[in-house]
């Protein structure tokens, strides 16, 4: 298994190219099982989630072109991939396929949609907490599904005539579950009404993509979504949008170890809260025509209290790595996690470096330390490696990083794009 070894201490200066969102890319690329025509998507990340659903789709008898780069492109440019769901051969999705990722799951969707059954394997993904999927299911039965659990699958049949519209109320905000019922509803008979929707950007993006492939939907980014169903969707051409995700982590590097980075290409309306708390600890947080710069320069960081939320509000997959920086402030913070119930496995490795970190339920108390030390530590999940990752840039000495499988998940070109900006990060192949 990889590991990285990083030198800190040193302050981040220059570029990053910020790629495109993998969770606007995943359910994208699910979406292309609604139709039988091309669907083209830009700014793919190249990811090892991204090649864990190419090879889910290809079960289903999906074609997935990866295609090259276009003549002027730099390396940094997303690639394109091409998928064509011209025919589904199989509306089964096994254990073995789907248990490596939770969102592999959405699949039920337009499966269900498009061919009247699917038999999906309950999922996996990141163990940070129980993460059902009763709210997706419940949105499928909306729809006139009839949904059984068997043998670890959910088994999924439309009626006769195919799914018909209705009114989905979630009692929580759910991402998957709005995507979901957003693909399932834009192929069914009639009128859906989506209250309590997910107003994430990465929601919005698929929903445009969508509407570009004919389907009919509005409110996409509000709590209430509208979609009028079609009896078939099309070809479409279209732009993942930035992850802000990884523009709110690099943001919190730079903060973290010092320096002045431009991060290229981010959106500061896809992730104003984390910017806003960036500013509140003392980082200088400015729009650019190219994207968001990021500096600190001298200034320490000061202590913030932060409560995570579904989209407008602060993001719990930047939880981790803001506690990561918050070891190192002036005083005591509080991080109380509202959205997963064990998003906490962070603060023993946090804690292997010198962070003092104490926790009481869903609330995280940080009392910042003059100083961290690099030392072992095993990421545990996608997020929580990477704030493994924020902290080691900036303790004194050498951090190894084990089983960055999980940093492979979701950033994309991590060490490239550290130590162009002057980080020593070195992956060390097993
Ligand atoms: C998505 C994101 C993930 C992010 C999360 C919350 C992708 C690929 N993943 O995950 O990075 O951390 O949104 O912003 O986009 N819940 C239920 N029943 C359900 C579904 C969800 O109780 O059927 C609960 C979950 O346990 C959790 C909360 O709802 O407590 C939110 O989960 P959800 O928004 O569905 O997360 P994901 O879509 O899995």
């Amino acid at each position: 298994m990889d590991r990285i070894r990083i030198t800190g201490g040193r302050p981040l200066e220059g570029n990053i190219q910020i790629s495109g969102a993998k969770n606007a890319a995943l359910p994208l690329m699910i979406a292309s099982l609604l139709t039988e025509d091309m669907l083209i998507l830009e700014n793919v990340p190249h990811l090892a989630d991204v090649v864990q659903l190419q090879r889910i789709l290809n079960n289903h008898g999906v074609d997935v072109m990866l295609s090259g780069k276009r003549a002027g492109e730099s390396d940094h440019a997303g690639q394109t991939v091409k998928i064509s769901a011209a025919n589904i051969v199989d509306t089964i999705a096994p254990y073995e396929l789907v248990s490596k990722m939770r969102a592999s799951f959405w699949v039920i969707a337009p499966l269900l949609a498009r061919m009247g059954e699917a038999k999906v394997s309950l999922p996996g993904g990141c163990a940070i907490g129980t993460r059902p999927v009763d709210l997706l299911l419940m949105a499928l039965e909306r729809l006139g599904a009839k949904v059984d659990i068997d043998a670890g699958y959910a088994v999924a049949k439309a009626p006769a005539g195919g799914l018909r519209g209705g009114d989905i109320v979630f009692p929580k905000v759910t991402v998957g579950g709005t995507h979901v019922a957003i693909m399932a509803a834009s192929l069914a008979n009639g009128t859906t009404v989506i209250e309590n929707a997910a107003q994430e950007p990465e929601v919005k993006d698929v929903a445009d993509c969508l509407i570009k492939m004919g389907a009919r939907i509005s409110g996409a980014g509000t709590p209430r979504i509208e979609i009028e169903g079609v009896s078939r969707l099309g070809p479409a051409r279209h732009s993942v949008l930035p992850d802000r995700i990884e523009t709110g982590t690099y943001a919190m590097a730079v903060a973290m170890t010092g320096g002045d980075v431009t991060l290229e290409g981010a959106r500061p309306e896809l992730l104003q809260s984390a910017l806003d708390v960036l500013s509140q600890v003392g980082a200088d947080v400015t729009v650019s025509n190219t994207g968001i710069r990021v500096a600190r320069n001298g200034g320490g960081l000061g202590p913030v209290d932060v409560t995570t939320e579904p989209f407008p509000g602060f993001p719990t997959d930047l939880q981790a790595q803001l506690m990561a920086l918050m070891t190192k402030a002036k005083g005591t913070s509080r991080i109380t996690e509202t959205i997963f119930e064990n998003r906490f496995m962070h603060v023993q490795e946090l804690a292997r470096l010198g962070a003092r970190i104490s926790l009481d339920g869903q609330e995280a108390t940080i009392e910042g330390v003059d100083r961290l030390r690099g030392a072992p530590v095993m990421a545990t999940d996608l997020r929580a490696s990477v704030s493994l990752v924020i902290a080691a840039l900036a303790a004194e000495g050498e951090t190894i990083v084990n089983r960055v499988y999980h940093l492979d998940r979701g950033f994309e070109r991590l060490e490239e794009k550290l130590n162009a900006c002057g980080a020593m990060v070195e992956r060390i192949s097993a």
